[in-house]
């Protein structure tokens, strides 16, 4: 059996997700699962929060709680929200686990013993008030490029540099505002990135099957020259150096950095998932323990990319054990909220509990991943959203799915019909859904959204046209044998819809599964159309359906802009 392991980029802890981020990693890694479940495959999906650095313990103190007991809160906000996403993680960690502590020690003392580490003292702005260093986001000030005021001490938001905090200009305390702040000296981990730079080019150049976004992404922090970058830094919340009885002198406050050992938690959290499943993480970390047949994919934003093609691998080949590495980097781009960015800081956009509020969640999925944005960035606006609901769903699908089980009810009791054959107008539509369910599953294997989609709707439209020819409703008089049979494979097409529509909206998927309440459905990938023509069994019952789909009206949508605003 094939085996596919899947991550998403983890969601930081600081704070509830937007629509950005779901489309992003998460929603595209779920479906991915769902798909991969349905072709049979070994499937386990991970992902976690994502709780250390200064992001985490900034929301924490505006909130006025302790870190750890903010990160445990909105650590369950979170995961139930995921949960109402129909998100179907095997296991939703968090890398302020033990298993994370550990393991990030075990690749800290791997690279440490490799030569791959060095001690460099380091300049950083530290502030006299606060009595504490200022990495990376603790510090704001005036960019130096862009002259933009509220610059952060790791990147401008304005211009995008990456920055140091020594770099602003008047800096001052994110904490306090305190600009009472100076540099002092101070020691630090530097992770040797620049010896493995030929290792790196020749793996990413065997990757040749991955997307130009993210091979470019790649080459790019390659070509600049990779630098040595410091793994740790001057906070109490994260990942201790000195840990366990093995101190290291002159580290006794200092914690890993957050990207050290965000990515450690991927293999964390199946540490943490395979012990309460009574499992082995080692068969899918770890080569020499069979993880050698992994097919290992990961789900990421574009600003992801480099953490993912750079710094993680270097932290898995510099151990020089036998850790697997991702096959596979689907990277996405950005998903925009009429023309800026979704934005957690700046409060701007919609984020995931509203959504729910609105909307059902695959209505939502629906959306967001046939308007993934995948080639280049994409734009959230309210009309695109209506009409894929109104156009997609409700008038296609829910559409079919209504007028075929009404019909089945009125004229034939709500069983599915047994008489009849097939004739020329089914087998053509079999033939023509046939074409498209090649091109999706296809489009389905490379993760490429929106053309999946757009396959999955033109199955969708096949399947009303063909009514619109059959017409059972018309020989219905004459021919109720025929009208049977054309209610009959109707029927079966309706199941087939289901079975392959799952992956995007699983929940309508599931209610129209239901419909056929004496029957279990097929849960594998079918290999043809044809097989699924005649797979329910005449005469079993046929339940009538709730409303599937309901549209979204012109005022509603105008309340929506009102209350989201941007718009
Ligand atoms: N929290 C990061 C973000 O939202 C992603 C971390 S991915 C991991 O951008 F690899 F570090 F886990
Ligand atoms: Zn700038």
């Amino acid at each position: 059996m094939a085996r596919t392991l899947i991550t998403s980029a983890l969601p930081y802890i600081n704070g509830i997700k937007h629509l950005g981020n779901l489309v992003g990693s998460m929603l595209p890694a779920d479906v991915h699962a769902r798909f991969k479940r349905l072709r049979g495959d070994e499937v386990l999906f991970i992902c976690a929060t994502d709780e250390h650095g200064t992001p985490a313990e900034l929301a924490a103190q505006k909130e006025g709680k302790s870190v750890a007991d903010y990160c445990r809160e909105m650590y369950e906000v979170q995961k139930d929200i995921y949960t109402r996403f129909d998100l179907s993680f095997d296991w939703f960690g968090r890398s302020s686990s033990q298993q994370n502590h550990d393991l990030t020690q075990h690749f800290y003392h791997q690279l440490d013993q490799n030569v791959l580490l060095e001690e460099v003292t380091t300049r950083q702005v530290y502030a006299i008030d606060d009595a504490r260093f200022l990495p990376d986001r603790y510090v704001e000030g005036e960019c130096p490029h862009c002259h933009y005021e509220n610059a952060r001490g790791d990147q401008c938001e304005n211009c995008t540099r990456v920055l140091d905090p020594t770099d602003l200009i008047n800096p001052r305390s994110a904490v306090s505002g305190s600009t009472n702040v100076e540099v002092r000296e101070s020691k630090h981990l530097f992770l040797r990135q620049s010896q493995m730079v030929d290792k790196l080019r020749s793996w990413i150049e065997s990757n040749d099957n991955w997307s130009h976004l993210v091979r470019s992404i790649a080459f790019k922090w390659l070509d600049e020259g990779l630098k040595d970058r410091a793994i740790t830094r001057d906070l109490s919340w994260g990942i201790p150096v000195a840990y366990q009885g093995t101190p290291r002198p002159g580290f006794e406050n200092k914690v890993f950095y957050v990207w050290f050992d965000a990515p450690i938690e991927y293999i964390a959290a199946t540490a943490e998932w395979a012990e309460h499943n009574d499992e082995d993480w080692e068969r899918w970390w770890r080569t020499n323990s069979g993880a050698g047949d992994v097919e290992y994919v990961q789900f990421m934003g574009k600003d992801n990319v480099p953490f993912h093609t750079v710094g993680f691998p270097v932290t898995q080949f510099g151990a020089n054990e036998d850790w697997k590495v991702v096959d596979m980097i689907k990277g996405l781009n950005w998903m925009n909220y009429y023309g800026g960015k979704f934005s957690t800081s700046q409060k701007r956009g919609i984020f995931m509990d509203q959504a729910l509020d609105i909307l059902p969640s695959d209505y939502w999925r629906w959306y967001l991943m046939s308007n993934a944005p995948e080639g280049s960035d994409a734009s959230f606006t309210w009309e695109t959203l209506q009409s894929a609901i109104n156009k997609d769903l409700a008038d296609v699908l829910g559409n079919l799915v209504n007028r075929v089980v009404k019909f089945c009810g009125s004229r034939f009791d709500g069983k599915i019909p047994t008489g009849g054959t097939y004739g020329d107008t089914e087998n053509e539509t079999t033939r023509a859904l046939q074409e498209k369910f090649e091109s999706y599953t296809a489009n389905m294997e490379a993760m490429e959204y929106r053309k999946a989609t757009s396959d999955l709707r033109a199955m969708w439209v096949i399947g009303n046209e063909y009514l619109q020819r059959a017409e059972p409703w018309k020989i219905f008089k004459e021919d109720a044998e025929a009208a049977g049979a054309s209610i009959r494979y109707a029927l079966n097409l309706i199941a087939f819809f289901s079975n392959v529509s799952a992956p995007f909206i699983p929940r309508s998927a599931q209610a129209i599964a239901d419909l056929f309440t004496e029957q279990t459905l097929t849960t594998q990938w079918p290999d043809t159309v044809e097989s699924m023509t005649d797979a329910l069994i005449p005469d079993g019952i046929v339940a009538t359906p709730d409303v599937l789909f309901t549209k979204i009206e012109d005022e509603q949508v105008e309340e929506w802009k009102t209350q989201f605003g941007g718009a």
